[in-house]
């Protein structure tokens, strides 16, 4: 049974959210074992009403489902595409089946890529950064917010009511029982779920975070209410959702955090990354530590969240094959991809015979502007090849490079 809400936002604004309890790997990558909702809204006017986006199209039955309790075909005027990814728009062709006179608005951009809704393409009208519409008293402004998530991506600024209808932007993971942010909910939750949401969908384009915020109070928006298309809608604490989209956007670090990721097929590295986070932990550090081993694979989603936070990064690889471990490999690539450069690195390889794996991931890493301010290479075969006295002298080295 899919789980959906239909409730009141305003008297005339419904928001329509469904949660997604199965998609595992949010855009096949991500894994989100929180789930994700997808919110579209519904405003009604007395010339009719105007639909906000849609939702995934494996739930498009019930999408139509929840569109008729609040509208019905003959009433739909507008239907709103604030983004073309199929995460808001797969079901715009059954809506349009069902409503087939309904008009579809979206950026100039977002007609060019309706191919696959043919019904949708042949009903849209492009709408231009700054447009107004007024519809049955209510007046709506689009703003054209490129590259969050795509370059088509618009928002719908309801001025009167001061409702900022921003689809991607702002929103988060999870599928908190609430749906307003002023309801009981697991706050640290939100939070991390909102800073995983960023860092992994936005955080290619986090410039674009800060340029977009800009914009819109340049265009003097501030809104009493944000209802995004995942997740809460926030009328308690607008600034906070703004402010953590702003950290992340810039990498802003904790004082004390450091993120260790390492990869260890017989433990000797393991070894090592034991001795790493006893020594950092010691020195005051909140270390976030992820392992990749015989049992276990950590989510790269949750490796990118700790990373946009961290002030450290230490990366520990073992040789393979004469070069790094290839999943330290993928993490080294995706952290340049979206996490904010300028952090420092220390990298740790282990070795059997002859390494270049340490220069690998250096290389990776500072092609992408982050600092490494210490390189430990070190030679052994199996866990017990590594003496523990030389694993407290890799960590001293470590944690003096660390604070210097
Ligand atoms: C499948 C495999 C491939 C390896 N390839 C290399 C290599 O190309 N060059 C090298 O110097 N050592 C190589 N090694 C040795 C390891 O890098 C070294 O023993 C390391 O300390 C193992 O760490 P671990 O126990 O944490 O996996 C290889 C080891 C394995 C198991
Ligand atoms: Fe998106
Ligand atoms: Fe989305």
């Amino acid at each position: 049974m899919v789980n959906y809400h239909v409730a009141n936002v305003t008297d005339d604004l419904f928001v329509l959210r469904v949660d997604d309890r199965y998609t595992k790997y949010f855009e096949a990558l991500w894994e989100i074992p929180e789930g994700i909702t997808y919110n579209a809204y519904l405003l009604k006017t007395e010339e009719g009403d105007i639909l906000f986006d849609t939702w995934k199209r494996q739930f498009s039955s019930t999408f139509l489902e929840a569109l008729e309790r609040v509208t019905s075909p003959d009433k739909l005027k507008y239907i709103v595409v604030h983004h073309m990814e199929p995460d808001h728009s797969g079901s715009l062709e059954d809506v349009l089946r069902w409503a087939p006179n309904a008009k579809v608005l979206g950026h100039p951009l977002a007609g060019r890529m309706m191919n696959a809704y043919p019904r949708a393409k042949a009903k849209f009208a492009p709408v231009k950064d700054g447009q107004e519409l007024v519809v049955g008293g209510k007046k709506l402004k689009f703003i054209h917010t490129p590259w969050l998530h795509w370059p088509e991506t618009m928002m719908t600024w309801m001025a009167e009511e001061e409702i900022l209808l921003t689809c991607d932007v702002f929103g988060a993971y999870g599928i908190p029982l609430a749906l307003f942010d002023d309801m009981c909910i697991k706050k640290e939750n939100v939070i991390r779920s909102t800073r995983k949401y960023v860092v992994t969908v936005i955080g290619h384009y986090r410039e674009w975070i800060g340029r977009n915020i800009q914009k819109l109070e340049n265009m003097g928006i501030k809104p009493k209410v944000i209802a995004p298309a995942h997740g809460l809608i926030w009328r308690k604490n607008v600034e906070e959702v703004v402010q953590i989209y702003k950290d992340v956007a810039s990498s802003k670090p904790k004082d004390n955090k450091a993120l260790l990721v390492y990869a260890s097929m017989y433990g000797t590295t393991e070894k090592l990354a034991r001795g790493l986070e006893c020594a950092l932990t010691k020195e005051g550090f909140e270390v976030a530590t992820y392992g990749y081993n015989d049992t276990a694979r950590p989510p790269l989603s949750e490796i990118l969240t700790d990373a946009s936070d961290s002030k450290v990064i230490v990366i520990a690889t073992p040789t393979y094959e004469a070069e790094a471990f290839p999943y330290l490999k993928m993490v080294a690539e995706e952290l340049c991809w979206k996490v904010g450069d300028g952090k420092k690195v220390v990298i740790a390889a282990s070795y059997g015979w002859s390494s270049a794996a340490a220069e690998q991931i250096k290389k990776i890493l500072e092609g992408c502007k982050y600092q490494a301010v210490e390189i430990v290479k070190y030679n052994a075969v199996g866990p017990t090849a590594i003496k523990d006295e030389e694993v407290e002298k890799i960590a001293k080295k470590v944690v003096e490079a660390v604070k210097g």
